[in-house]
């Protein structure tokens, strides 16, 4: 698979990665431990060698779940996990409440200061069995910590050779220019697909002036845009996805209508509708890699076929002519 160097930093990543948010379970109604594991491996050995989890996903499963999939082939992978998320004490900023996987209410909050940096990247290390991660991400920005600190904290990470790279998520401008005032920021992974665009105003063009790489999440709207969710789907008791604005009406119907009117450039190309939309979106100016979900084997090769072909330009802007005349109200 083709890689691609990460803004200023010496990280390789695959151009389409392995997204570990499902497989934990949490906020996605549940997920099969044996098939995660079977799903990673799949994905190490077919090439997609860059895996994204979190210390939150299922509340450190994801990261143990990794950690057991790459057992052996720890040189061959590039581990990119984030920090900074509370889920045993209540400090920082107050994120949200959730239940956890037996049904127990949790508290969310954000929480990035130095010590908590630090003691998150030793229980990442643990979880993941490993000594050191590619790459360590902030997952949301603290407002009760100052930018600096965190990126302080990074920095002592990377001297003391636990991380090889910092980087950010769901950072706006204004938080990236403050973060490199004191660090070199290797990316910043935002949410990114063909129906959520709004990163093409500000972050795109700040990222491709100062090389910051991107990391684009939710390219497939967390499974919408695969074409096999249709008015009546039944989620799992405990999955996010039917209370988020893409899934409700009159949303839904008109992402549908998209998929309606792409679907011909796919059977052209003979390609399913998932190869079709992260093709599009790896082809995107300044997406360095698109991060994909998944669940088993299946959804990884599929995801995987998106690698093997170039959408010409000439189709890219025939799919763009579709996209525009889309409705998407996020407030509701
Ligand atoms: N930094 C952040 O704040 C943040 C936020 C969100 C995501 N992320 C990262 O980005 C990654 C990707 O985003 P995402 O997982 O939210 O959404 P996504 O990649 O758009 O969708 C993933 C989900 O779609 C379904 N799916 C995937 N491939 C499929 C296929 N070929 N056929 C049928 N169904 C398929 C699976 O769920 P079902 O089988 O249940 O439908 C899968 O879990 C995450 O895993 C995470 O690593 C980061």
């Amino acid at each position: 698979m083709e890689t691609r160097k990460l803004g200023q930093s010496d990280l390789e990543v695959s151009v389409l990665a392995f997204g570990a948010w499902a497989i934990g379970g949490w906020l996605w109604g549940g997920a099969d431990s044996k098939e995660a594991v079977k799903a990673i491996e799949t994905a190490v050995d077919h090439g997609m060698t860059t895996i994204d989890t979190a210390s939150v996903y299922g509340f450190g499963l994801s990261e143990k779940l990794v950690g057991k999939a790459i057992k052996g082939k720890r040189v061959q992978v590039q581990i990119l996990t984030k920090f900074g998320m509370s889920w045993d004490e209540k400090r920082g900023f107050f994120f949200f409440s959730s239940k956890d996987s037996s049904g127990k209410d949790v508290e969310i909050y954000r929480h990035a200061s130095k010590e908590k940096v630090l003691s998150d990247c030793d229980d990442s290390l643990r979880r993941l069995k490993t000594d050191y991660i590619d790459l360590f991400q902030i997952h949301w920005a603290d407002p009760t910590t100052p930018v600096s600190e965190t990126m302080e904290a990074l920095e002592i990470l990377i001297k003391k050779g636990k991380i090889r790279a910092g980087g950010v998520c769901n950072y706006s401008v204004e938080l990236m220019k403050e973060a490199v005032t004191s660090f070199k920021l290797a990316s910043n992974q935002v949410p990114y697909s063909m129906v959520n665009r709004n990163i093409e105003n500000e972050i795109v063009p700040y990222c491709i002036e100062n090389n910051i790489g991107i990391f684009a999440y939710s390219p497939l709207q967390r499974g919408l845009l695969t074409g096999k969710m249709k008015p009546g789907y039944i989620f799992n008791d405990g999955d996010s996805r039917p209370s988020t604005p893409y899934y409700k009406e009159p949303n839904f119907s008109n992402i549908l209508g998209l998929l309606d009117e792409i679907k011909p450039i796919a059977d052209d190309r003979k390609v399913t509708l998932s190869q079709l939309v992260l093709n599009w979106t790896i082809r995107q100016p300044g997406i360095t890699c698109v991060l994909a979900g998944a669940r088993n084997p299946s959804q990884v090769l599929d995801n995987i076929g998106a690698t093997g072909f170039n959408l010409t330009d000439e189709e890219i802007s025939r799919i763009n002519n579709f996209i525009i005349g889309i409705q998407i109200d996020t407030k509701i």
